[in-house]
């Protein structure tokens, strides 16, 4: 009597489990085939949350990435960048190297000093780029100085229009004495755009370490 209770229980799971299998089976070849590499149950399309919107292809836009955390690059002060990039020579292409602030030996090239003079919101926050104001026009630029390209930025200041020379503002190679440097170093409370310390700290992701580099803690 029991074992026939039994019996007939296990029997009902049984039948429900193999219903359930046929059913599934049957669902799936005819959608599928006999393939397991089919792709029916995928989205057609991409969605948005609204039916109507055409979802979003643009890359979301990118403000003073130099400045956002990248592992793989080295972590310096902006005004030391530069000044590791006059002293060596301020070269266009060759690479410059320099320590970090980690303490570890870093190279790079102009391609890493050049945004700091492009990007907005970089050396302050809500700070202007250089370019906005020292631009590629010298009639409208202060103190005739275009910071817009490595040629501008040899060319120096306070150029006469198409002179191919002006003042040098790299101080010949000698960072700490060269106009640079104390227009990012020091605040110059009466001129428009240096009124604020640009160099307060403003630290930066460039530059890549060297294969060899080690870092020495400092202490
Ligand atoms: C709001 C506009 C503005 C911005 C932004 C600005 N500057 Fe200037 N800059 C000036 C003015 C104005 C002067 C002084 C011009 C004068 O004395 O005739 C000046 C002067 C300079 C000088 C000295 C040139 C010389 O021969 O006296 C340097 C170098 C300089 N700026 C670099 C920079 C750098 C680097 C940045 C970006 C970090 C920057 N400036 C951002 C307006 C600006």
């Amino acid at each position: 009597m029991k074992d026939d209770v039994k019996k007939y229980i296990f029997g009902a799971v049984a039948v429900f489990l193999v219903g359930v299998f046929i059913w599934v089976g049957i669902v799936f070849v005819n959608a599928c085939g006999l393939s397991f590499s089919c792709k029916r149950g995928e989205l057609a399309v991409a969605r948005t949350p609204i039916p109507t919107m055409i979802p979003a292809t643009l890359p979301a836009m990118e403000i003073a990435s130099s400045a956002s955390v990248d592992p793989d690059k080295c972590h310096v002060a902006g005004v030391e960048l530069v000044g590791a990039w006059v002293e060596a020579g301020s070269s266009k292409t060759e690479v410059f190297e320099f320590t970090d602030a980690n303490g570890i030996s870093c190279e790079a090239t102009f391609a890493d000093v050049s945004p700091l003079f492009t990007q907005a919101n970089l050396w302050y926050s809500g700070s202007l780029s250089c370019v906005s104001c020292h631009s590629v026009t010298l009639a409208v630029s202060p103190a005739q100085l275009d910071l817009s390209s490595y040629d501008g930025i040899i060319a120096g200041s306070r150029r006469a229009d198409d002179a191919p020379k002006g003042t040098d503002i790299l101080g010949g190679g000698k960072w700490t004495s060269s106009l640079l440097y104390q227009f990012l170093a020091e605040t110059k409370a009466d001129v428009p755009g240096h009124d604020e310390a640009l160099s307060s700290g403003l630290m930066v992701y460039a530059g890549t370490p060297l294969p060899d580099a080690k870092a020495t803690p400092k202490p």
